[in-house]
């Protein structure tokens, strides 16, 4: 199969982001949109994507040139018939699409392969309202997707041979990674990553640590590219709670009951950047450094932690303003639970502590140059451990491949490391025992370590098994 030429349909985000990725690549474009309006808007994507890449020293300005003059715009629909492959891009509402799949049957050449850019619909249903349910695709790209390395190429059951492996074919062309996929709520990445953001709400609406201490905690501890409220602004709220209306949809599992919050915040008209507010949006007040109200503090538990606070000029004392604990739980007045993660402190009181010593704790762990994340619990056990559960019940399933896993999160999410080699480098053994310790204090399924996990663990092994 040869893609010469290239549709797109639907110029927001996304389809603007895809058709500059193909034209990159030298190839041809027709972007098409429903009104003039909307047509200018996505030249103005384009613009604006490539104008940065531009100003960054990463394209020439006859470089760009040349990438927009392959891209051309159009209201006309019926300008798509002479393209090998189109990539659709419109809103996520079932009849909308339904209905340009018809149109796009009766329009294209009998031999193009029309692809959905959706993240949550049925590939399947989209194929079998047309009349060639062989030769349609999900080729699903990642916001940025200018950007992002992944592309999800997604086949169903009656995807003829052939066709996945051309349109993965095209992905390499485009400089991207394909993952080949079946036709399951989510796929990989939304199906591992939007219950994360969701439970990262929840963790939010339970009062268990604020926006920004969670987001601190999953990019500076974990090293992930953004915290998972940045993440929603991104990808938008009304997308990752249709999204997760689809998972539990098919999952029906615990784990995948959309957040009321998500849903108020998306009543609400707060959708993230596309709307301009979304858990972020407020112009946020300057923080001034503040200075530690404690001048004596105690470590227990880790020396490591108490030479960095003795260098950052913390003294010790019989009567210590707040006792910094870590490891095993101590109850008292001035006693502050610590984990450190990278450079996140994780802290929280027991219920003796007083409200005093959380702050003093909280201040002196920011002087002596740790990110501090005042949480009742910690906030990155329970949603990097359940994330990377999700990982190994996808593989157990027979889904995807360690591999794919892996790549996909990489590339698709920005992710440091595969969810697999993240388990690995943390020790199969510490996230078991860490998923064990959520789920005998929550008793959600969500937190019983996958069977994989534990037999792993239980045999003494320390990596996954990899063909
Ligand atoms: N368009 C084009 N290029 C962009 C861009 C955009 N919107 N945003 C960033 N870039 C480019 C920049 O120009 C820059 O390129 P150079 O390094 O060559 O100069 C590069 O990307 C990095 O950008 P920045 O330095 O400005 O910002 P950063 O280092 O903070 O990276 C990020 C930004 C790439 C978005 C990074 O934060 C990241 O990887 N985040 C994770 C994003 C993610 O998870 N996406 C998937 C969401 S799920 C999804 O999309 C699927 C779905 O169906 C919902």
């Amino acid at each position: 199969m040869v893609f010469e030429t290239v549709g797109v349909v639907g110029l927001g985000t996304m389809g603007a982001g895809i058709a500059e990725v193909f034209a990159r690549a030298g190839i041809r474009v027709v972007g098409v949109e429903a009104d003039q309006e909307a047509l200018d808007r996505g030249l103005g994507h384009l613009e604006a994507s490539t104008g940065r890449a531009l100003e960054k020293g990463r394209l020439s300005a006859g470089e760009r040139e040349e990438i927009l003059s392959r891209v051309t715009l159009t209201t006309s629909r019926d300008d798509l018939r002479d393209a090998d492959l189109v990539v659709e891009a419109i809103p996520e509402v079932m009849e909308y699409k339904v209905a340009l799949f018809t149109d796009l049957d009766r329009i294209c050449k009998p031999s193009a392969v029309l692809a959905t850019n959706t993240s949550s619909l049925q590939v399947t249903a989209l194929a079998a309202a047309t009349g060639r349910p062989g030769r349609v695709v999900g080729m699903h790209f990642f916001n940025p997707a200018p950007v992002m390395g992944l592309v999800e190429v997604v086949g169903t059951v009656v995807t003829e041979p052939g066709v996945v492996t051309s349109v993965s074919d095209l992905a390499v062309r485009l400089g991207k990674t394909p993952v080949a996929v079946g036709d399951r709520a989510g796929f990989v990445v939304n199906r591992l990553l939007l219950p994360y953001l969701n439970h990262a709400v929840t963790l939010l609406d339970h009062g268990v640590a604020a926006r920004d201490d969670i987001d601190n905690a999953m990019r500076l501890g974990v090293g992930l590219p953004m915290g998972p409220f940045s993440l929603l602004d991104l990808i938008g709220l009304d997308t990752s709670y249709e999204i997760m209306g689809v998972l539990f949809e098919e999952s029906r599992s615990e784990r995948h009951v959309p957040s009321p919050l998500l849903r108020s915040y998306v009543a609400a008209g707060w959708l993230g950047r596309k709307s301009g507010r979304g858990f972020y949006g407020e112009s946020a007040a300057e923080s001034t450094p503040e200075k530690a109200a404690a001048s004596t503090v105690r470590v227990e538990g880790s020396q490591e932690l108490a030479a960095t606070l003795a260098a950052a000029g913390f003294k010790d004392s019989a009567e210590p303003d707040v006792v910094l604990r870590v490891g095993e739980a101590a109850l008292g007045e001035r006693v502050v639970q610590v984990r450190v993660t990278g450079k996140v402190a994780e802290l929280s009181g027991s219920v003796l502590t007083s409200r005093q010593a959380v702050l003093c704790a909280r201040d002196l762990l920011r002087v002596a140059g740790y990110t501090p994340v005042p949480c009742r619990r910690s906030v990155i056990d329970a949603l990097l451990y359940a994330h990377l559960n999700d990982a190994v019940h996808m593989y157990s399933s027979g889904y995807a491949s360690i591999a794919d896993i892996d790549a996909a999160m990489r590339l698709g999410c920005g992710y440091p490391q595969g969810p697999f080699e993240l388990m690995e480098s943390i020790g199969l053994a510490k996230v078991r025992d860490g998923l064990r310790a959520l789920y005998a204090e929550h008793l959600s399924p969500s937190f019983a370590p996958a069977p994989l996990l534990d037999q792993l663990v239980t045999a003494g092994l320390d990596a996954f098994p990899r063909a």
